[in-house]
């Protein structure tokens, strides 16, 4: 039993098993839970939206600074962090069916599931812990990270000397983060392993609410930037706080399950650098050479779910459509066209000869598909009806199919379809490159 809300994911799950974009982990074992794979298509999208923030964040900022930190940290970082002793979750079990879940999510006393009575409420810490060497003791107990943030902290000093920087500035990484979900699902937003993109930004503690606003802004225009549609972004304000934060907004959202957080900005105060000096005994102070003096600075951060803004802008993009074809307009189909921005689609251009036994025209859109090729990904496409294979590429979401026909050896021209507009124009071989890249851009 789905709702109107729920079928949207599922459809969306459907396409994206079926056109290489996502798959559940280990599938032929019958899956592992909560974890999933991109797919050939897939991780184009992701890479892509991983490239465009890394160009927002450390190219086009003079003083934001890139770092890609370890996942296995010195054990002592999460006593530091809060996490050891704060990150948990309160959750009953129930005694009939043993399904856990957690306390805030239950409106009344007995299991969801089953109707069974349910525990006492339990202190449970979503850290992974494994160890590391040969033995298996609390010696050598080492956590998988739950945030690529702390890698960051701990090399403050560091990369603030090696980069000679002054504060404010920023250092930006992406990388996978794991929390052992109780309540993992929808999809690819709450999984066991997921990536984020956080950016640290250390400023005067004076300075803390003009920068807290700023990245704000920053970062939802970069989420329109993407495509995402206005109305179905927003802010909202953090009423419960973190363990670390002094204030938080989140950009949310408007999942077809409910609103809800695909990124975090929070004013961290001086929270993380004063503990990891304490906790290491190493001042993470800063001296500013123009005043003489050292200060702990403040952390305003935005943190980013990768998967998660994926699966917004999937979603965002996810359309259906009814066609109408055969004799009369008889036939009904629905088609499946995504809408993304083509900066974000994985396939930027289709290449198609009209028809694949004569030899002249697939030579062509051969040597036209090879010279796209050298600046995007791009496919070459030659069986089946034309209307299927345009159909096939509006699916993945593919902005502009180019069909190489008989006009074409007449006078070098071709057509291109518009995937939004199904509108077709003709244009001239010499000027396809010149085209995408304007369109691209
Ligand atoms: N360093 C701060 C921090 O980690 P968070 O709000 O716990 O803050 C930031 O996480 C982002 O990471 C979220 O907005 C979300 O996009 C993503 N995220 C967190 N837990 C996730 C999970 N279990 N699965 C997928 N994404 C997750």
């Amino acid at each position: 039993m789905h709702n109107h809300s729920d079928g949207k994911i599922q459809k969306l799950i459907s396409l994206c098993k079926r056109r290489g974009i996502i798959f559940q982990s280990s599938e032929i074992y019958g899956g592992a839970a909560a974890a999933y794979d991109y797919g050939p298509l897939g991780v184009e999208i992701k890479n892509i939206i991983k490239k465009l923030w890394w160009k927002e964040m450390v190219y086009d900022n003079d003083n934001i600074v890139g770092l890609d930190s370890a996942i296995l940290m010195h054990p002592k970082v999460w006593e530091a962090s809060g996490h050891v002793e704060n990150f948990e979750d309160i959750l009953v079990e129930c005694k009939e069916c043993h399904r856990r879940f957690k306390k805030d999510d239950l409106k009344e006393g007995k299991c969801p599931e089953c109707g069974g009575v349910l525990t006492e409420p339990k202190k449970f810490n979503p850290m992974f812990e494994t160890n590391l060497g040969p033995v298996r003791d609390s010696a050598s107990k080492v956590y998988l990270r739950p945030e690529t943030a702390q890698g960051i902290y701990v090399n403050f000093n560091t990369v603030q000397k090696s980069m000679r920087r002054k504060i404010p500035f920023g250092i930006a990484q992406i990388g996978k983060a794991f929390r052992n979900e109780i309540t993992p699902g929808n999809f690819i937003f709450r999984t066991v392993e997921f990536e984020q993109a956080e950016q640290q930004f250390f400023i005067k503690p004076e300075e803390d609410e003009k920068w807290f606003e700023y990245w704000k802004e920053k970062r939802m225009n970069w989420h329109l930037s993407l495509g995402i549609k206005k109305e179905n972004l927003r802010f909202k304000k953090h009423e419960k706080l973190a363990h670390y934060a002094k204030a938080g907004a989140d950009i949310e959202y408007n999942f077809p399950m409910r609103w809800d957080e695909i990124e975090g900005i929070h004013n961290r105060g001086d929270w993380d650098l004063s503990r990891h000096s304490k906790f290491s005994g190493n001042d993470l102070s800063y001296f500013n050479d123009e005043t003489k003096q050292k200060f702990l600075p403040f952390i305003i951060e935005t943190s980013m779910g990768i998967d998660r803004t994926m699966l917004a802008v999937l979603l965002d993009a996810f359309e259906e459509m009814e066609t109408r074809s055969g004799k009369d307009d008889t036939k009904h189909e629905m088609e499946t066209v995504l809408r993304l921005h083509p900066k974000i689609a994985p396939v930027k251009a289709a290449v198609f000869p009209l028809v694949k036994n004569k030899p002249e025209i697939v030579k062509k859109a051969r040597e036209i598909y090879e010279n796209l090729k050298k600046y995007w990904f791009v496919q070459y496409d030659e069986t089946g009806a034309i209307g299927r294979r345009y159909r096939r590429q509006d699916e993945i979401g593919t902005p502009f199919c180019v069909t190489v026909d008989f006009d074409t050896l007449e006078n070098e021209t071709v057509t291109v379809r518009h995937r939004d507009t199904m509108e077709q124009e003709r244009i001239k071989i010499a000027e396809i490159e010149e085209f995408l890249r304007g369109k691209l851009a």
